[in-house]
């Protein structure tokens, strides 16, 4: 603490997820319904700056060098408060969040902007920065973010009601395969429904959401095997399942959600084509139109290259995996 000022300030990454997570069992702590596993990724950074002053009347939210929304603030308002009630603080806050992405099309993650604000908040109010807790804290806003704590490939249980304490861990470094993972930006602005109010739509309307409770376990087994074992096809097949089949929720919720655009089912099929070809490609998608390609390093620039050929795509990205919490002050 100097002069009634606590700060700090922390870098994180988004994360990509190969088995996903969709749906929650409890929506005042958010705990997710299925367990997820995700690859950490660079070039996608989020730098949050959190400064505790002394007699500030209210807290202030600035993200990307504007004003938070009244419902951005207000999630990164709980995020503080819990912060504070943990280190008996009373001081409002600034937060000042920028997202380092290569492009704003629709890349926005709060996966990473909720992992560095929940490592910059407990950094700043004089909290011990223990991962476990850092990661439960970070899920409490945003499922996602609990992963990007960590580096490189990453899982999230599922869990059950009332289960605060659900963190992530993290079950192989980044260094352990140099995959790569292509961006197909497919749209710009940001998507029609986020993936909050989605996955509860799903869970309240889809008859297929339970089918996809049941089934998503069986996938994470397969994909974190996949992983230790460094064996891309299988774990692409297991994606592919776990991207369509929540997917399949949203579409068949009432009123449906539909992310998908022509240029997301155009590059679908340029993925599916290259692997008629005897490229080991594998299509993954978020709660957005954009498709987004795993593969093996060397077969990277040839897959960007077609991606970039197909109708409608924006641009294609090549990402590696990144690391998890950098604190910078
Ligand atoms: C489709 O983590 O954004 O990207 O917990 O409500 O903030 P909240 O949801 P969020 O959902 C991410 C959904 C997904 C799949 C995934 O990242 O696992």
């Amino acid at each position: 603490m100097t002069n009634g000022i606590m700060h700090a300030r922390v870098s994180a990454c988004a994360n990509i997820a190969l088995a996903k997570y969709w749906g929650k069992t409890d929506l005042e702590y958010n705990v997710p319904a299925v367990p997820s596993i995700s690859l950490t990724l660079d070039q996608l950074v989020t730098e949050t700056e959190v400064r505790f002053v002394e007699g500030l009347e209210s807290d202030v939210v600035m993200l990307d060098g504007r004003t938070a929304t009244a419902r951005e603030a207000q999630r990164a308002i709980a995020m503080l408060n819990r912060v504070r009630q943990t280190a008996g603080l009373q001081w409002r806050a600034t937060v000042t969040s920028s997202n380092h992405f290569p492009t704003a099309a629709g890349l926005a993650s709060s996966a990473s902007g909720f992992a560095a604000l929940a490592a910059a908040a407990m950094r700043a109010a004089g909290l011990e920065l223990d991962p476990e807790a850092l990661s439960a804290l970070a899920r409490q806003s945003s499922a996602s973010a609990a992963r990007s704590v960590f580096g490189g490939f990453v899982e999230l249980p599922g869990g059950v009601p009332g289960e605060r304490s659900l963190a992530a861990r993290q079950i192989a470094p980044q260094r352990h395969w140099d995959v790569r993972l292509i961006l197909a930006l497919t749209a710009t602005g940001p998507k029609s429904v986020g993936s909050t109010d989605a996955m509860e739509r799903s869970r309240r309307t889809s008859p297929y959401y339970q089918a996809w409770v049941d089934h998503a376990p069986h996938w994470a087994v397969i994909i974190k095997r996949a992983i230790r074992d460094r064996n891309l096809s299988a774990l692409g097949i297991a994606m592919e399942h776990s991207t369509f089949s929540f997917h399949s929720c949203a579409m068949t919720s009432d009123p449906r959600i539909l992310y998908w655009n022509p240029a997301t089912v155009a590059a679908l099929h340029t993925v599916t084509g290259l692997r008629e070809r005897g490229v080991s490609a594998w299509s993954t998608m978020d709660a957005g139109p954009h498709v987004k390609v795993l593969c093996e390093a060397a077969d990277a620039a040839r897959i960007q290259r077609a991606l970039q050929r197909t109708p409608g795509v924006l641009e294609a990205r090549i990402a590696k995996p990144g690391p998890g919490i950098e604190v910078l002050s």
